[in-house]
C-alpha cells in the first residue's frame, strides 16, 4: 500500500565521513629485491633477507613496503621479465617464503604492495614459448604483438618503433621449419615480448594473477609501464624528426629531461582505461583498502590523473617532481599543476624523488655535500605535501648513484646500448661493517654489484647512532610527518625568488633553492634539513630571530602559518 506507510528512517549505507583510505597519506618504501637484504649469502637480495629487516622499516617509520618482482623470470631485466607470475623465483626464495613475508610486514603494521608486469612477460614464459612453436596466425601468437614483416621476404620490421631500451623495437623468429618467420613486438629488451592487450585471454588472465596475489594477503600492486599496454590498432609508424632516441638527460639544475617525440602511438592509448575499470572491480571485491599505483610517465598531469579517476586505479607516480630540477619556482609551479589535475578526479596526490631506473636524487643535485644538503632539503619538502610519498631504498642512507665499473654492468640498457644504464641506484645496501659486502649478508666479498669502498661510514649501524645522520634525519622527519593532517590542498609561493613556502595546517615549509640566505619566517622549528645559521645575513635582510635559511635547506616551522 503504496503512500500509507511511515517512511523507513533515512539511513546512510556508508558511515559519514569514513576514514581516508591508509594510501591517501602513507610513505611507501621501495625494495629493490635484488639489493635489500641478503639470508642466503649468494650475494642477490631475496625474500627472507627483507623479512629479516623489516625492523629497519619500522624504525625508519614507513607504513608500506612496495617489493619490486619476485616471480619466476629469466633475470634479463632483473625480474621485470616475468616467466611466470604465480612463482617466486628460486633466486628469491619459495611462496612460503612470500607468506612469510606478508604476514611478518602485517604483524609490525606495514601494508605490502607487489609489482604486477602486464605489458610484456619474459620471453621464457610458457605462452611466448607455445607462440614460437604455433606459428603465424594461431591463438597461441595471438596473446602477443608478432606481424609479418614489410619488403620483400618480410626482412623489415613491421613498423619504425625503437626499444625503450636501446635498437629496435622488433625481433624477427625462426620458424619451426627453419624459414626466417614473423616479427614480435618488444618496447623494452628483446627478452619482453609485448603482450596483445585487445586480446580477452590476456585480460582474464591478468585478473586471475592479480587475485591469486590477493588472496595471499598483498595490500596493492605498483603497475610496470602502465601507459603501454595498448597500442594503435594498426600499429602504425611513429612520427619522429630523428630516429636517435636516447636516455633522459640530465640537466645542470639536476632536471631529468626526456627527449621524447610528439607523436606516441604506443603509449598512452584512451582504451587502456578499460583495463584499469577491470582491475577496480577486482580489488573493490576484496576486504580491505587494496591499492593500485600506475607507473606511467605520461605527458602531462591531467593525462597522469585519467589513471586515478574514481573507477580506475588508486594512485599515479608523479614524475613531474622527480624529473624537476633544484629550484623552488618549478617546485611550486609541479605542486600547483598537480593539484589543479588531480582535484577534479578527487584523487590524493604522490610524490617521489628517486626510484630504481633514475638518477639517485644526491647525485642528480650535483653529488657530494652538495647535493647531499639539496636531497635531504628535497625530502623534507616531498615529505610535507599532502598525498603519498615514495621513497626507494638507500635514499635514507643519503647513498649517491654509484660508480659501476663497465664490466660489472647489468644493466639490459648498458648491455644494448653501451651507455652507462641504471645499475648505479642498484647497487646493494650497506648494512654495517666497513667493508664489502658491508653485511649485506652473509656472502663473503663483492655482491651482484660491486659495492663502493667508501661506504663503512654511510651503513645503517654507523648512521643509526650518529644523530646528525641522514638515517635519523628521515626518522625524526617520518615521525613529524604522522602530526600533520592527512588531506589538503596546499597553496605554494616562490616569492622571493628561489624560495618555496607552503602551510599543512599550522606547519609552514620553507625551502631555500637560491644561493644566498634568506631571513628565517617566524615560529619554532620542527624539523630543518641542514644546520639554520645565525650568520650570513646583511643587518637589514635579518628575521626577528636573527635565524636564516641557508641556501639548499629547508625547515618545518610550527606557529608562523
Ligand atoms: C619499468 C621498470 O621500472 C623498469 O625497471 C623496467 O626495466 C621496465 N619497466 C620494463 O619492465
Ligand atoms: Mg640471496
Amino acid at each position: 500500500m503504496a503512500g500509507t506507510q511511515s517512511p523507513e528512517p533515512v539511513t546512510s549505507p556508508v558511515p559519514v565521513n569514513p576514514p581516508a583510505p591508509w594510501w591517501h597519506h602513507a610513505v611507501i618504501y621501495q625494495v629493490y629485491v635484488r639489493s635489500f637484504a641478503d639470508s642466503d649469502g649468494d650475494g642477490i637480495g631475496d625474500l627472507p633477507g627483507i623479512t629479516a629487516h623489516l625492523d629497519h622499516l619500522v624504525e625508519l617509520g614507513v607504513d608500506a613496503l612496495w617489493i619490486t618482482p619476485f616471480y619466476r623470470s629469466p633475470q634479463h631485466d632483473h625480474g621485470y621479465d616475468v616467466a611466470d607470475y604465480r612463482a617466486v623465483d628460486p633466486l628469491f626464495g619459495s611462496l612460503g617464503d612470500a607468506d612469510a613475508l606478508v604476514a611478518r610486514a602485517h604483524e609490525l603494521g606495514l601494508r605490502v604492495i607487489v609489482d604486477i608486469v602486464p605489458n610484456h612477460t619474459s620471453s621464457g614464459h610458457a605462452w611466448f614459448l607455445a607462440a614460437l612453436a604455433a606459428g603465424p596466425g594461431s591463438p597461441e601468437r595471438g596473446r602477443y604483438l608478432f606481424r609479418d614483416g614489410q619488403g620483400p621476404g618480410g626482412d623489415q620490421p613491421p613498423n619504425n618503433w625503437l626499444s625503450v631500451f636501446g635498437g629496435l623495437a622488433w625481433d624477427r623468429v625462426v620458424e619451426a621449419d627453419g624459414s626466417p618467420g614473423q616479427w614480435y613486438l618488444h618496447l623494452f629488451d628483446s627478452s619482453q615480448p609485448d603482450l596483445d592487450w585487445r586480446n580477452p585471454e590476456v585480460r582474464a588472465e591478468f585478473e586471475d594473477v592479480l587475485r591469486f596475489w590477493l588472496d595471499r594477503g598483498v595490500d596493492g600492486f605498483r603497475i610496470d609501464v602502465a601507459h603501454s599496454l595498448i597500442k594503435v590498432a594498426d600499429l602504425r609508424d611513429q612520427i619522429r624528426d630523428s630516429d636517435d632516441r636516447t636516455a633522459p638527460i640530465l640537466t645542470d639544475e639536476g632536471a631529468l629531461v626526456d627527449p621524447h617525440v610528439e607523436d606516441e602511438p604506443m603509449w598512452d592509448q584512451s582504451e587502456v582505461h578499460d583495463i584499469y575499470r577491470d582491475w577496480h572491480r577486482v580489488l573493490a571485491a576484496y576486504p580491505g583498502d587494496r591499492m593500485t599505483v600506475a607507473e606511467a610517465w605520461t605527458r602531462t598531469p591531467e593525462s597522469m590523473a585519467r589513471y586515478v579517476r574514481p573507477d580506475e586505479l588508486s594512485q599515479s607516480f608523479n614524475f613531474a617532481w622527480l624529473s624537476t630540477g633544484w629550484s623552488a619556482e618549478a617546485f611550486r609551479q609541479v605542486i600547483e599543476d598537480t593539484f589543479s589535475a588531480l582535484d577534479p578526479v578527487g584523487s590524493p596526490p604522490t610524490w617521489v624523488l628517486s626510484n630504481h631506473d633514475v638518477i639517485r636524487h644526491v647525485t642528480r643535485y650535483g653529488g657530494g655535500e652538495r647535493g647531499l644538503a639539496r636531497a635531504r632539503a628535497g625530502t623534507l619538502t616531498m615529505l610535507g605535501l599532502p598525498g603519498s610519498a615514495y621513497l626507494y631504498q638507500g635514499e635514507e642512507l643519503g647513498l649517491e648513484q654509484a660508480d659501476v665499473p663497465v664490466e660489472a654492468r647489468q644493466d639490459p640498457i648498458a648491455l644494448r646500448t653501451g651507455e652507462v644504464g641504471r645499475d648505479g641506484c642498484r647497487v646493494p645496501l650497506p648494512w654495517g661493517g666497513t667493508e664489502p659486502p658491508y653485511d649485506f649478508g652473509p656472502g663473503v666479498g663483492q655482491p651482484w654489484l660491486p659495492q663502493p669502498s667508501d661506504w663503512a661510514g654511510l651503513t645503517v649501524a654507523a648512521q643509526a647512532a650518529d644523530p646528525a645522520s641522514t638515517f635519523s634525519f628521515y626518522r625524526a622527519a617520518l615521525r613529524l610527518r604522522r602530526l600533520l593532517p592527512a588531506e589538503g590542498i596546499v597553496m605554494a609561493t616562490s616569492d622571493p625568488a628561489g624560495v618555496l613556502s607552503y602551510t599543512r595546517g599550522d606547519v609552514r615549509v620553507v625551502l631555500n633553492t637560491g644561493t644566498v640566505p634568506v631571513p628565517l619566517p617566524a615560529g619554532d622549528v620542527l624539523i630543518a634539513s641542514g644546520p639554520i645559521s645565525q650568520s650570513g645575513l646583511s643587518q637589514s635582510g635579518s628575521s626577528q630571530s636573527g635565524l636564516s635559511l641557508p641556501p639548499d635547506t629547508a625547515v618545518w616551522l610550527r606557529g608562523g602559518a
